[in-house]
């Protein structure tokens, strides 16, 4: 770790295969972090047990969403890059976390009120407490930036409550994170529905592009976007479907707003989608080839995964030391 520069934490869960508004909101920001900061990287498999996970399923997308980091461009080599289970001290430091948050916290939480009613057959402990284990993820490494998109924003606001918290109760002891949010492409909206947000989870599979789909797949969902009727390519609150598909278009080809609206001003919604749905495509094709390429040898997978858990434990059980000592447990001598 290079201590001139800042520390950066950020993570996903591999809870399917991930879409373009993961993709957007999360990978494309880490890759141009990579360089600047220490980047730290995890695939949040402790995450998705709160809600139902088929194990085999479990398993085999943790190794899928391994192989998308790596073949969107996110270099082992460059940053730690671990899965989260494989470092017990994140367990570990939310139960101290747990003892310093209150329930009333959890249960304003949106992500939990939204999940509590989509799984309402199995509100668990680990769903109110999803926020405390975050909170540890990136506590551990003193992470100054996490970046994220809009819907973790009240997550990270909690985990900076925390470190404060702890910080007041025991003196200095961990770095308050800023959440790193960018500007455009934060909030990536279903295809079906542009009020709610693109998520893998959707029972529509028309509402998301997975990095899974293909080409013609992603042409068709696009053709197939809901917008309104007055046919303008034009960015503004009251028309978000077709804003979401500027914004789309934008961060994927780099284009501003403004250079999009002129360049496809008095073209039809039709053929807008089309170019959307090309340009999405360029982008996810070569990604989804090298990561079939990459998933094929899952030694080098495990290679990866052990080297990652090796650097995160050491930095990871050093902060955890330090913080049960401050709340008073004996230290275990070796
Ligand atoms: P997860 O797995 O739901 O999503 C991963 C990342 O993708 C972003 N994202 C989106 N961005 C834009 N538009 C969308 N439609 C969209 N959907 C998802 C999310 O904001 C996130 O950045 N709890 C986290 C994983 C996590 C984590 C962490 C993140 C665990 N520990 C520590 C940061 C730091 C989650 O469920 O993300």
């Amino acid at each position: 770790m290079n201590e001139e520069k800042k520390t950066l934490f950020s993570a996903i869960q591999p809870s399917g295969i991930i879409t373009l508004g993961n993709y957007i909101g999360a990978i494309r920001n880490w890759k141009d972090l990579m360089d600047k900061c220490n980047c730290i990287y995890a695939l949040a498999d402790l995450h998705t047990l709160t809600v139902k996970q088929v194990p085999a399923q479990l398993r085999s997308n943790t190794y899928e969403l391994a192989a998308i980091y790596i073949a969107s461009g996110i270099d082992p080599e460059k940053c730690i890059f671990f899965v989260q289970s494989h470092v017990g001290a994140h367990a570990e430091l939310t139960w101290i976390l747990n003892t310093m948050t209150y329930p009333g916290e959890l249960s304003r939480m949106t992500q939990f009120k939204d999940k509590s009613r989509s799984h309402a057959d199995n509100v668990n402990m680990g769903l109110m407490d999803y926020p405390v284990l975050m909170a540890s993820d990136i506590l551990l490494y003193n992470a100054d930036l996490v970046p994220v998109g809009q819907d973790q924003k009240q997550h990270l606001e909690i985990t900076r409550d925390l470190a404060i918290r702890f910080n007041n109760r025991y003196s200095e002891t961990f770095t308050v994170p800023e959440p790193y949010i960018s500007s455009v492409g934060a909030k990536i909206s279903s295809l079906q529905d542009p009020e709610k947000k693109m998520s893998k989870s959707d029972p529509n599979v028309n509402a998301f592009i997975s990095l899974n789909d293909d080409r013609d797949t992603i042409i068709r969902k696009f053709k197939r976007a809901v917008t309104d009727s007055d046919n303008e390519i034009v960015f503004s609150e009251e028309k978000p479907g077709i804003s979401n598909l500027i914004t789309i278009y934008s961060t994927v080809t780099g284009k501003s707003i403004e250079s999009i609206e002129q360049e496809f001003e008095g073209v039809g919604y039709g053929d807008f989608k089309i170019a959307v749905g090309e340009s999405v495509a360029d982008l996810i094709d070569p990604i989804r080839e090298e990561k079939n390429k990459i998933l094929k040898d899952k030694a080098y997978l495990d290679s990866v995964f052990k080297r990652g858990a090796e650097q995160a434990e050491r930095i990871a059980y050093r902060t955890l030391s330090k913080v049960y000592r401050k709340v008073g447990l004996v230290e275990r001598k070796h």
